[in-house]
């Protein structure tokens, strides 16, 4: 019985695994040789001295490598207290709550909020975290085109008879399209057709926005903002996830969010790493600024070339090569001459969107960067791949 069942299982994964090849999707763990061309640590901080010495000197004062257990059982340690109080400062949020990771403030925290009977719009850009917390929360879920705003208000008009509550999920830059949201219109939006919004800026935080408090801050409309979720493990090279929000909704979080709940805390090292992170990233105007140079030079360089780059002007640039075989072979002949770039295919992005998503880190070189588009030009006519028409 148990052999019959075996089997069956075998047979099926077999499939799934030989439909993914056939379609240029399996996936495969290595790493990076060469220059990292594919990495979030966006102000190159992943190896900073600073950042050794705290964690270095909290482990020689006695830090405990391990929490022992969840943050409402015995994980509880005052550091993390400690570290919420100054993330609420930085922020100027009433409060802040720290998640183990950026996949699970979103799930947590979505599928607390949000409630069946609530109806949801959510960017179709969103990352795969928040479409998952979507889907747990059960409410009905209306996934507009990608920044498409005229037609989220036009969706935002319908009425959803019964629906006891609206929200507007979506990211401040995109993950994998290195745009933006235009806050603005989005709570402009929310304050029409009385929706909360709730915004990732995971590839902010750090990144944009006075001291790196990333483009909520920015934009001045914090306060029109339901939650912001800040994602650790990019330019604040760590892990975890700080959430934005009033008191009260900590408090609801911390008696609902199932994976703040039901999850060991990180080991309380981690948030000493974060508080000297937190520290380090407000005062790294010079890195960030090398950043936006280096991104705005490679985008005109690559514009230039007749790569199509999308519309964004941010750190992560997006080559869009169409299909997965393409973008598959593109990288590998990269990894080749010494870059590495990694080929994003679906479901992390529309079937057709196929692409290489190059992310900046401020420790690059323009020099460096004129390598990486000659690289590519030859690539193209090796390949004999037509000029793509620059998107407006
Ligand atoms: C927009 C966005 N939100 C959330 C996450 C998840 O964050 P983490 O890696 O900390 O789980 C990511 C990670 O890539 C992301 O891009």
């Amino acid at each position: 019985m148990s052999k019959i069942r075996v089997s069956e299982l075998s047979r099926r994964i077999d499939a799934e695994l030989a439909a993914l090849a056939s379609r240029e999707q399996l996936r495969r763990l290595g790493a990076i040789d060469g220059v990292n061309l594919c990495s979030n640590d966006y102000l190159g901080l992943a190896s900073d001295p600073r950042l050794r010495e705290a964690l270095a000197s909290a482990l020689a004062d006695g830090v405990p490598v391990g929490s022992t257990g969840s943050r409402l059982l015995s994980g509880n340690a005052a550091i993390w207290e400690e570290l919420e109080s100054q993330i609420a400062q930085f922020m100027g949020s009433q409060a802040a709550l720290y998640f183990n990771s950026g996949y699970s403030a979103n799930v947590g925290l979505l599928s607390a909020l949000i409630r069946p009977g609530d109806v949801v719009f959510s960017d179709a850009g969103n990352h795969a975290s928040i479409i998952d917390g979507l889907r747990l929360s059960g409410a009905r879920k209306v996934i507009f085109p990608h920044l498409d705003m005229d037609l989220l208000e036009r969706e935002l008009r319908k009425n959803f008879s019964g629906a006891a509550q609206k929200f507007i999920v979506s990211e401040s830059i995109f993950s994998m399209d290195g745009d933006r949201a235009p806050l603005a219109d989005l709570v402009a939006l929310a304050e029409r057709y009385a929706a909360e919004l709730i915004i990732d800026e995971a590839h902010a935080i750090g990144v944009a926005g006075p001291q790196g408090r990333a483009l909520v801050a920015a934009s001045g409309l914090a306060d029109q903002i339901l939650i912001t979720v800040h994602p650790c493990g990019k330019a604040l090279a760590g892990v975890g996830c700080f959430v934005c929000c009033s008191e009260k909704l900590k408090q609801y979080l911390v008696n609902r969010a199932r994976t703040f709940i039901f999850s060991t805390a990180l080991p309380p090292y981690v948030a000493v790493q974060m508080r000297a992170a937190i520290r380090i990233v407000a005062a790294a105007d010079r890195e960030r600024n090398d950043l936006a140079a280096l991104a705005a030079f490679l985008r005109k360089k690559l514009r230039e070339a007749g790569f199509d780059i999308g519309r964004g002007d941010t750190q992560i640039v997006p080559i869009f090569l169409g299909d997965n075989e393409r973008a598959v072979r593109f990288a590998a002949l990269l990894d080749e001459a010494g870059f590495g770039a990694r080929p994003i295919r679906p479901p992390s992005v529309p079937a057709g969107t196929s692409r290489l998503r190059i992310s900046l880190n401020a420790k690059l070189s323009t020099d460096l960067l004129v390598r990486f588009t000659d690289a590519l030009i030859s690539i193209r006519e090796q390949e004999q791949v037509p000029v793509h028409a620059v998107r407006p």
